[in-house]
């Protein structure tokens, strides 16, 4: 343990049992806390026949109920705080796309330590106190901007609030205030990339060193094609509203190898999606939190919808990592009974030469069987030809890398919407007819 740094928390340098000392700890309060001030979790623990009481060890927690994104939702809006509302400092809400949003709320010590945890996530990321962090994640509900703020403030770093959009104001800001670190999704990332070059500005000339990603997914050939066009370290942020925000696991930059959960505030396990039975170390399924110092809104169990696997720590050792989340299951597209990501799409697309990260995935029925068309801009400046076999690479490479058929439209340059905060790649026109 002697490589790690002097400046890290001291929970990033506890022994195992020392962490799972401290978890049982804060588990027992967490649950005890939910049990007694949301009647939702004393329902759901009395229907199961559990009590707080009853968790004498971690795996104990298997025996207590899941929680999901409907039950937040049922106990819309405040159902779910466990504190007196003038207690709750700050709400935040998830970008429900149908219905009602999900509503979160943070208490004074919430907030406090949140910042904590973005702060050590920038840390890991090679983010340093002095250095200057430009923000583009939006602001407002969405818990990426001001989650971020914070984080950066309380490392001691300089912010730049800027927000999501106006690309062209962006590059100026990163030009003229020279930011070491970006703090953005990395669909919008691209989007910055293109405006630089327009601007005549190299992208790889830029101040920047650091880029720490998240709110979406993307993939390991993204990574290469942003280190390469920017001359940064790109790492993975993680985190979602429900259980805090960015910041509940970050990959290191020393090694990056998929993201450190920061296990002495978030309990994660992860489960068979479809039976909900834990799985063991190193299988992939749904990832699960539960949090263990939360006050305004503690979840037990909650259903993250994330496909991940949990993995031992590395660079930092008593955390245990997640693999990067290349899908949540509501993201796979079934296609004539084959399941696809968005993500291994991604993968093919920017595998394939002459072609641009920027693709949607349209879907369509064509009599009574759903097609999915993959609609790609071409790199600038790439010939007809060129772009005629890179069609057909990525028609062949969706046939044999995820076994299924779809069409490829090379599309001009510039022409597909940019998206400024999470990117949607999926538009399902299978009700329109085709
Ligand atoms: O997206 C929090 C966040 C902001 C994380 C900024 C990172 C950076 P929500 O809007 O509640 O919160 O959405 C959470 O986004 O369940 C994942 O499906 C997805 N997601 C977040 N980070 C990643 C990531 C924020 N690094 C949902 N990789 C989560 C893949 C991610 N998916």
């Amino acid at each position: 343990m002697s490589s790690l740094g002097p400046d890290l928390d001291p929970a990033e340098k506890m022994g195992p049992d020392e962490l799972r000392d401290l978890q049982l700890g804060r588990l027992r309060w967490t649950l005890r806390h939910a049990y007694e001030n949301v009647p939702f979790y004393r329902r759901a623990f009395d229907a199961a026949g559990v009590r707080p009481e009853d968790c004498r060890s971690l795996e104990d927690l298997a025996r207590f109920p899941m929680t999901t994104k409907d039950d937040l939702r049922a106990d819309y809006p405040f159902g779910m705080f466990a504190v007196p509302r003038e207690r709750i400092r700050r709400i935040h809400a998830s970008s429900g796309t149908t219905g009602r949003p999900t509503v979160v709320g943070y208490t004074d010590r919430d907030l406090s330590t949140w910042a904590d945890v973005v702060a050590r996530s920038i840390r890991a990321a090679g983010g340093l106190p002095g250095h200057t962090v430009h923000i583009a994640y939006g602001y407002g509900l969405f818990t990426g901007g001001l989650g971020a703020h914070y984080g950066a403030e309380r490392l001691g770093c300089t912010v730049v609030p800027v927000s999501s959009g106006v690309t062209a104001r962006q590059v100026t800001l990163i030009r003229d205030l020279r930011p070491e670190i970006i703090m953005v999704t990395p669909s919008y990332m691209l989007a910055l990339m293109d405006e630089m070059e327009r601007q005549g500005l190299d992208p790889r000339a830029t101040s920047l060193k650091i880029g720490i990603f998240g709110a979406e997914p993307w993939t390991e050939r993204m990574r290469e094609e942003i280190e390469e066009r920017l001359a940064i370290d790109a790492v993975d942020i993680y985190g979602l509203s429900e259980v805090m925000g960015p910041g509940v696991s970050q990959e290191c930059v020393e090694t990056k190898d998929g993201l450190h959960i920061w296990e002495d505030h978030f309990y994660p396990e992860v489960v068979d999606p479809v039976t909900a039975e834990p799985l063991p170390q190193g299988r992939r399924g749904e990832l699960l939190f539960t949090s263990l110092t939360k006050e305004g809104m503690p979840v037990v169990r909650y259903r993250t919808r994330d496909l991940t696997r949990l993995l031992p720590g590395t660079a930092r050792p008593s955390f245990r990592r997640m693999e990067r989340v290349t899908g949540r299951d509501d993201d796979m597209i079934v296609l004539r009974g084959v399941n696809v990501f968005p993500t291994q799409i991604e993968e093919v697309v920017l595998g394939t030469p002459g072609l641009s990260p920027h693709f949607q995935l349209l879907l369509t029925r064509r009599g009574r069987m759903d097609h999915m068309t993959v609609r790609v801009e071409a790199r600038r400046g790439s010939s007809a030809e060129r772009r005629a076999a890179a069609g057909d690479a990525v028609v062949a490479a969706v046939r044999s890398v995820v076994g299924v058929t779809v069409d490829c439209a090379v599309l001009d340059p510039e022409t597909l919407e940019r998206s400024a905060g999470k990117l949607r790649r999926v538009v399902d026109h299978r009700d329109a007819g085709d």
